[in-house]
């Protein structure tokens, strides 16, 4: 069993913050090959007992490189330092008022026991009208799931059958190929730039395309880099994966945080994609693990038997407590949140850009900037533990997100206030000046 590593608090970090020495190769065309690193820990942590049985794709499986430097930040902070939080994947928020009032509520009455499957009729209903009329899904095609993360786990689960191909944009969110490789399938990573937005197109789609290609999941806006794909492009991109014969699957999940711009869901191109999302991020409730997917009419019925066996159904409470946050007031609320958001983004990034970080591409969602250091340092997991160690601000270096130009990269979150952003800026131009 792994063992867990301890926050601050006390409380039991969750299992994929593991501690483990990474090791990592280069392949011919440069790009850095990760190792398993599940065999090598700190000391004192290391593996003991007699050995077990253990899955092969234990190996295949990564674990979050950040937690190396969370788990740093926290032990740091156990000593007393000061540590500026801009490497968190959530909310600095807590859910809304309404919401942690309806799941007490949902408790209170006894909303303890299982749901059907695919989700509690009132919730579904209410998501399929959080769609515009011209696109909207009937509520039987909503599933709701623990977390997005539920949902892309259905989807992989009904789509991928051992040798298939999913393409993935890289840089993107670290989970999404491992969840493929759990069925047996390949991620495909294909590098991005900022010329197209780092995210996918239809042509670098059509040109990656195999025999044993059967879908491409596209995230937008983007973990890490929070950029989206334009309008016409989602259109070409749902069009050309039809015409191969593939799915799309689009995870929708920052959708709500999204500046400057005007987003719409892929829906509006296709009933036949599959769309994610989840009250996580733009409603604040990453820790009740509720998200939600629209499922195309021809996968219903395996969606349902799948959920069913994986976790028979979502928390019930949380489905109550979500259901809450589906009204006018709330969001209102999220919305505050949101221009909040937008202008730490429209500080931040001017800010780095003077200190010389390399952002080409505004970020237009999410709370994620993806920035090169390269005029600083060509290894960014050491730019990014020095950095903690002298100025106490913790960030994510590139190597999560994939393989491409990962060490001249780092991922630094603005959910944290503005007070804070502002002297990591001030801390962060000190540490750069000394190096
Ligand atoms: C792009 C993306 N997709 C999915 C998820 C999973 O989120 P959840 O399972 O909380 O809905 C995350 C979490 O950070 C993410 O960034």
């Amino acid at each position: 069993m792994a063992k867990t590593t301890f926050r601050k608090s006390g409380k039991k970090a969750n299992a994929a913050t593991t501690v483990s020495n990474a090791k990592s190769s280069r392949t011919a065309s440069g790009a850095v090959r990760k190792k398993s690193r599940a065999s090598k820990r700190p000391k004192g942590e290391e593996k003991t007992g007699r050995q077990l049985p253990r899955a092969r794709r234990t190996g295949e499986i990564q674990p979050f490189f950040a937690m190396e430097v969370l788990d740093k930040a926290w032990r740091m902070e156990a000593r007393g330092r000061d540590i500026i939080h801009l490497e968190v994947g959530e909310p600095d928020f807590e859910s809304p008022v309404a919401v942690v009032k309806a799941g007490r509520a949902a408790l209170k009455q006894g909303h303890t026991k299982y749901t059907p499957a695919m989700g509690i009729p009132e919730l579904r209903s209410a998501i399929a009208r959080t769609y515009a009329r011209a696109c909207r899904p009937p509520a039987g095609r909503i599933a709701v799931t623990p977390g997005s993360s539920g949902a892309l786990l259905l989807i992989f689960g009904v789509m991928i059958d051992p040798g298939d191909e999913v393409l993935l944009a890289d840089p993107g969110y670290p989970c999404n190929s491992n969840f493929i490789r759990l069925f047996g399938g390949r991620p495909k990573l294909i590098p991005t730039d900022a010329s197209t937005n780092y995210q996918l197109t239809a042509e670098l789609i059509r040109r990656n395309w195999r025999a044993r290609t059967r879908a491409v999941l596209i995230a937008s806006p983007s973990n890490p880099t929070g950029t989206i794909v334009p309008v016409e492009e989602m259109t070409s991109i749902v069009r050309t994966v039809e015409e191969l014969g593939g799915v799309c699957v689009v995870d929708e999940i920052y959708h709500g945080l999204t500046y400057d711009v005007d987003v719409r869901s892929a829906l509006y191109d296709s009933p036949d994609v599959f769309v994610v999302n989840s009250f996580s991020k733009f409603y604040g409730m990453t820790g009740w693990r509720i998200g939600w997917l629209v499922c195309p009419e021809y996968y219903i019925d395996d969606i349902t038997k799948f959920a069913q066996n994986l976790y028979i159904s979502t928390s019930a409470p949380a489905q109550y407590a979500a259901l809450a946050a589906m009204t006018p007031q709330v969001r209102t609320e999220c919305d505050r949140r949101r221009r909040l958001f937008q202008e730490r983004r429209d500080y931040l990034v001017p800010a780095l850009r003077g200190l010389g970080f390399e952002i080409p591409v505004m970020p237009q969602g999410a709370f994620y900037v993806y920035a090169d250091v390269s005029r600083f340092s060509n290894d960014s997991e050491e730019f990014a533990m020095k950095l903690l160690q002298k100025t106490g601000v913790a960030i994510t270096p590139g190597r999560d997100f994939g393989e491409y130009r990962h060490l001249q990269h780092v991922r630094l979150s603005y959910a944290n206030t503005l007070e804070r952003l502002q002297d990591a800026v001030s801390r962060l131009g000190a540490f750069i000046g000394e190096l």
